[in-house]
């Protein structure tokens, strides 16, 4: 049987190029977002035929025409927005509002416009899915309980990644059973943005996410899901 399409974005390292090089050796077509323009003249030589590039840098509005053009009519499966950025500044004197204003530009609008871009293409398919990475510290139910409180965390990235949660939910009022939106939170990764307490590595929460796909038993869960341990309050 053929595998679904698969799109990814933020393939230049982390999750988003263990995730992208897992589902290319699993046989699966998928195309990698990236906005490296060295990174992807590197790559794209060294592909196998199923693997393919889109240069685009979700920041911008007219990412959604590239998108588009690159993926053309076909169905796609499986929508994983991965791309995103850390955050500096966790007191209100030190922080300015244009971090603010590029995190959420990322985590929150770069999941509108991939969407966007390919919401024809995901109602092709037969069980559409869109994966989310969010987070735990998206949670406003753990930020109002106090459960990071030994951690400094940006205002940034814990407001980034909740208002990704509320389009979560917009998205699946909008599209009700014919595409499924699901958040995730990947784990306390190793990587460049990764936390002090970080300790599982990119590839393990890859693996993580390619068997969660294939289990097919999606659920949209009331919160964050932590795979293989729990669902995080939204
Ligand atoms: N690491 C953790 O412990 C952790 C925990 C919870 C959630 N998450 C979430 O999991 C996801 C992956 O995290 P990670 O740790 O793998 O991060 P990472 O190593 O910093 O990688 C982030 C990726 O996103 C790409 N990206 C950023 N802005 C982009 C844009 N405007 N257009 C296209 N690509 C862009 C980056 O590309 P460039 O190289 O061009 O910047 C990079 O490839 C993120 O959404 C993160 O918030 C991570």
């Amino acid at each position: 049987m053929k595998k679904e399409n698969v799109i990814i974005t933020g393939i230049n390292r982390g999750l988003g190029k263990e995730l992208f090089q897992l589902f290319i050796s699993e046989g699966y077509t998928v195309y990698g977002i990236l906005r490296n323009t060295l990174e992807a003249e590197n790559l794209k030589d060294k592909l196998p035929k199923n693997g393919k590039i889109i240069l685009a840098d979700l920041s911008l509005d007219e990412s959604i025409t590239t998108i588009q053009k690159a993926i053309g009519e076909q169905p796609v499966g499986l929508l994983i927005n991965n791309a995103g950025i850390g955050g500096l500044s966790y007191l209100i004197e030190e922080i300015e509002s244009n971090e603010i204003n590029k995190l959420f530009n990322i985590h929150c609008l770069g999941v509108f416009r991939t969407v966007k871009a390919v919401k024809a293409n995901l109602l092709k398919a037969k069980e559409p899915i869109v994966l989310n990475l969010n987070s735990r510290l998206g949670s406003m139910t753990r930020q109002s309980s106090g459960t990071y409180n030994d951690i400094t965390v940006s205002y940034s990235y814990r407001i980034a990644k909740a208002a990704q949660n509320m389009l979560t939910l917009c998205l699946r009022k909008e599209f009700k059973e014919n595409i499924k939106f699901i958040s995730i939170h990947p784990g306390k990764m190793k990587t460049d943005i990764a936390q002090i307490d970080a300790d599982i590595e990119p590839k393990v929460t890859a693996k993580k996410v390619l068997k969660y796909f294939e289990n097919k038993t999606f659920k949209e869960e009331n919160g964050i899901i932590e795979l293989d341990k729990q669902v995080i309050e939204w």
